[in-house]
């Protein structure tokens, strides 16, 4: 059996969704999971970190910082705001811009899936695409169940490798590779970062201490928190760091940032000369690492006993603390996949291929990776836009 669309979107995530809302009547969109926008409904805890106030171009990483630009310009945070508004579904700022279902990322899910079938878009859950191939003007898929459906226009929306327990797949890399696009390293983004050795176990018993930090790498640097955990480091400013991060980089830790650490040390010898550096220390840092960094730093004494040049070499610990770690918890946990379809072949209005026409890639299967904090979803609701209204 073979039907005729206008428009076939495989993958029916936040990008998929919001394609299908704008393609056109008698637009088909496939999903091989049993239900569209999983990573919507687990998104922010299960209130969907839906998009972020000051959403910018300067908030991606691409190997064209320029690409995302277009669509995020044409389709802002507002216009989803405005949708969000429209469908009377509430929401909070929590911190930085980021913004948040008070109720349920479910709601989201719905809002995205009444918009599709009100754009007359037609769902089907359950079924793969097994073959793509590309005649007399019209893509001809054989799909799962036996049947064929072809269309002039194909979107790719299968998003990135990121937890593949939950179907994430290479599918979008391996057609846009079958029509010759290029697709750069891909790797885990948004991920903990792992340690391993020596640093492990030094490092291993403040496993649950959080504090507020400011973690730089690679010229980028996030005041967030940080998390020790049993593995490494994790935390929103590690998740961050971790999309800048490479194999043999040490990540360098504030850990009292926007503060004068030597003006804090010299304050606390002159307060608490009789306390020893650990106990000390926990009048600025969490217990456990307070006890930790003392008995590295300055195993002996109190703190009247330090001098100047100890106190010097303590703050310029506690401000520039390197850790090397050995690796990341991959894409088992990443949110996201760093890389993707290269933007070069790819229109930035459109997401159109300028090397098979009527082709387009949309959402995180391309080489435009957001920050941690309502970034990703945004450009998935701006790139899917883009390529809906263009089709
Ligand atoms: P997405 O992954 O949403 O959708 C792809 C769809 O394609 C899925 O439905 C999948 O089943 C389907 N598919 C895959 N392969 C297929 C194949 N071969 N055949 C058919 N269908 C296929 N971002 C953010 O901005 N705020 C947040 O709060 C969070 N929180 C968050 C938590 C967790 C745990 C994760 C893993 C990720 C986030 N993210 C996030 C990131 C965000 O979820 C992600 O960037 C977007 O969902 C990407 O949207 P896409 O539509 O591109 O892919």
């Amino acid at each position: 059996m073979t039907s005729d669309h206008p428009c076939i979107i495989i993958g029916a995530g936040a990008a998929g969704l919001m394609c299908a809302a704008h393609a056109g009547p008698g637009t088909l969109l496939i999903d091989h999971a049993a239900v569209p926008g999983e990573k919507i409904r687990i998104s922010g805890g299960g209130r969907c970190n839906f998009t972020n106030l000051y959403c910018g171009p300067e908030n991606f990483l691409s190997d064209n910082p320029h690409f995302a630009k277009s669509a995020l310009a044409r389709f802002t945070q507002w216009d989803f705001i405005d949708l969000v508004d429209r469908h009377a579904i509430a929401w909070h700022e929590k911190s930085l811009g980021q913004l948040f279902c008070d109720d349920s990322a479910r709601q989201i899910v719905s809002m995205l899936r009444d918009e599709a079938r009100r754009g007359g878009a037609v769902l089907r859950l359950g079924v793969s695409v097994a073959e793509i191939d590309h005649r007399d003007g019209q893509f001809v898929l054989t799909l799962s169940t036996g049947e064929t459906a072809t269309a002039p226009a194909l979107v790719l929306a299968t998003g990135g490798k990121s937890i593949p327990k939950m179907g994430a797949t290479d599918f979008a890399y391996r057609v846009a590779r079958q029509f010759g696009h290029r697709v750069t390293d891909t790797r885990p983004a948004l991920v903990p970062l792992t340690l391993s050795g020596a640093p492990l176990e030094a490092l291993k018993p403040l496993a649950g201490v959080s504090l507020p930090v400011r973690a730089a790498c690679n010229g980028a640097g996030f005041d967030e928190a940080l998390l020790f955990t049993h593995r490494g480091l994790s935390g929103p400013a590690v998740l961050q760091v971790s999309s800048y991060w490479r194999e043999g980089d040490a990540v360098a830790l504030d850990l009292l940032p926007g503060r004068d650490a030597l003006a804090a040390l010299r304050a606390l010898r002159a307060e608490a000369g009789r306390k020893s550096p650990a106990n000390a220390l926990a009048a600025l840092l969490p217990g456990r690492l307070a006890a930790h960094l003392g008995a590295s730093l300055a195993p002996r004494g109190n703190m009247a006993d330090l001098s100047d040049a100890a106190l010097r070499d303590m703050a310029a610990a506690l401000s520039d603390w390197r850790i090397t770690p050995s690796g990341s918890e991959g894409y088992r946990t990443a949110e996201v996949t760093l890389g993707g379809v290269a933007t070069d072949a790819l229109d930035a209005r459109s997401m159109e291929s300028r090397n098979q026409p009527g082709l387009y890639v949309i959402g995180e299967a391309v080489d435009v990776t957001g920050w941690l904090g309502g970034y990703n979803f945004q450009w998935a609701w701006s790139s899917g836009w883009a390529a809906g209204t263009a089709i």
